[in-house]
């Protein structure tokens, strides 16, 4: 049979990654898909870097517009990124009957719904591995291995970033800005790494995931995203004490009234396995109702993992470009026609337990005042630390960890604390997990 013809767009990290391992395993790979696989051309908008990387063994075009109205091409691949050329050129490359494979998290949580419509109009596959957690094969888990689950929850490191980033707080007693330049120095975090620390970057993944766990439409917009701009060396310190760690978690969680769609710092039991991934490997651990909880780790960027999974896509679409496309696997695992409109719940409606450190004057009644405000709220203390105040000073703090609650009443009752006098500044709270 002759070889699948492939038109890859931008040729940068991944884009280069990809045709390199794609070259290296080029006979294994043909093996398992049965099929040569053959990126016939290339679009970059530096065409000579490209042409040099790509030894003259494939066509080199400036105008991507080239490679996707090209009848030769069968499989387009996306490795540009943002939502704007790349949206136009994976519309158009739909348009014109051609598979798509992204790693373009950001453009399918928020154009994913008009992208997977067009592409099942047209009878093509947008297969996108790669989006999420990069070289992890979640996706397919998701959506394949377990689907005789009911998936209950998703909980994620899927930002490296981030992850690095706390670890290096932690391991080195950093604070933020230092953990973030040295992120920035070995190269792990962008010049503009927003994205990554303001969570957004993990929640366009958890979005995705969302919709694949439970059968729901892409809302990237209906997510609570808070990063780890604000996340104090004190709170590392003292979530250790108590024998937790700190992780910005990518969380979705079906519930009675609907699905829970969040990513923020979250303390977790420093004994689970998720607690333990370090610098910027990723992991994901999903519970489904039959098979429990299974976990997923490996690394979530990079040239070759991000590589290893846009090519897994390719395989994937060799093998059933020639099935109807009825029998193939539904793009968001749900058969469209069958998804269905569960209500991402405010997040003032989700349940979890609390971190809350305040920083009180040292005077009798404070802690009283303080308890019985979250009695009032129906909250339920789990656990309490209180440091001595240091020599010298008046005032200190009080670390109380809370049994589950709803957020509202967490609102109201902090609220209610940081009007109380001996109170000083903001109450800290981070969100807690057990996991299990
Ligand atoms: P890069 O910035 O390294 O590569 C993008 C490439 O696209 C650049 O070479 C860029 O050229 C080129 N480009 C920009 N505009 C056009 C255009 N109009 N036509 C043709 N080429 C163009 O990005 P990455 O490889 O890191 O990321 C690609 C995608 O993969 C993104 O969606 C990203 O989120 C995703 N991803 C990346 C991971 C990683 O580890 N890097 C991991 C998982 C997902 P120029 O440089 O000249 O602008
Ligand atoms: N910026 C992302 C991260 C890259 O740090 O995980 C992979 O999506």
């Amino acid at each position: 049979m002759k070889p699948i013809k492939v038109g890859l767009l931008g040729f940068g990290t991944v884009g280069a990654g990809t045709f390199a391992v794609l070259k290296r395993n080029q006979e294994e790979i043909m093996r398992r898909a049965g099929r040569g696989i053959e990126i016939a051309m290339v679009a970059d908008l530096n065409v000579e870097r490209a042409r040099e990387m790509t030894n003259g063994e494939c066509e080199v075009v400036n105008d991507a517009n080239l490679v996707v109205d090209n009848p030769d091409i069968d499989i387009v691949i996306e490795l540009i990124g943002g939502y704007g050329i790349a949206r136009e050129l994976v519309l158009k490359a739909i348009a014109n009957g051609k598979h798509v494979v992204t790693a373009n998290k950001a453009l399918l949580a928020t154009h994913g719904n008009e992208l997977f419509k067009a592409a099942q109009d047209k009878g093509v596959m947008i297969a996108f591995e790669a989006a999420v957690a990069g070289g992890i094969p979640i996706i397919k888990a998701l959506r394949e291995g377990l689907t005789a689950n009911r998936i209950q929850w998703i909980a994620g490191i899927i930002n490296g970033t981030t992850n690095f980033i706390l670890s290096e707080m932690r391991d080195k007693g950093l604070d933020f800005d230092t953990a973030l330049k040295d992120a920035q120095r070995l190269g792990y975090a962008e010049a503009d790494p927003t994205f990554d620390i303001e969570g957004i970057d993990a929640a366009h993944k958890a979005t995705l995931m969302a919709s694949i766990a439970f059968g729901i439409p892409v809302q990237f917009d209906r997510a609570y995203v808070e990063g780890i701009t604000q996340l104090q060396a004190t709170d590392i310190r003292f979530a250790e004490q108590l024998g937790y760690r700190i992780k910005l978690l990518g969380i979705t969680r079906r519930t009675a009234y609907g699905i829970e769609l969040r990513v923020h710092p979250t303390l977790i039991p420093a004994s689970r396995l998720i607690a333990n991934v370090e610098g910027a490997m990723n992991a994901v651990l999903v519970q489904g109702d039959a098979v429990g909880a299974t976990l997923y780790y490996g690394k979530g960027a990079g040239a070759e993992p991000t590589a290893s999974a846009v090519i897994a896509d390719l395989v994937d679409i060799t093998r059933l470009a020639t099935a109807d496309p009825e029998h193939r696997v539904p793009h968001l695992a749900f058969q469209p026609d069958a998804m269905i409109d569960t209500p991402i719940l405010p997040m003032s409606e989700i349940t979890t337990s609390y971190y809350l450190r305040m920083h009180v004057a040292d005077k009798l009644g404070v802690l009283a005042d303080v308890t019985r405000i979250l009695a009032d709220a129906t909250i339920s203390i789990d656990a309490m630390l209180q440091k001595e105040p240091a020599e010298g000073e008046q005032q200190t703090d009080i670390i109380m960890l809370t049994h589950q609650t709803q957020e509202k009443n967490v609102d109201a009752a902090i609220a209610r604390i940081e009007a109380l006098t001996t109170v000083v500044g903001k109450v800290t709270r981070i969100r807690l997990e057990e996991l299990n």
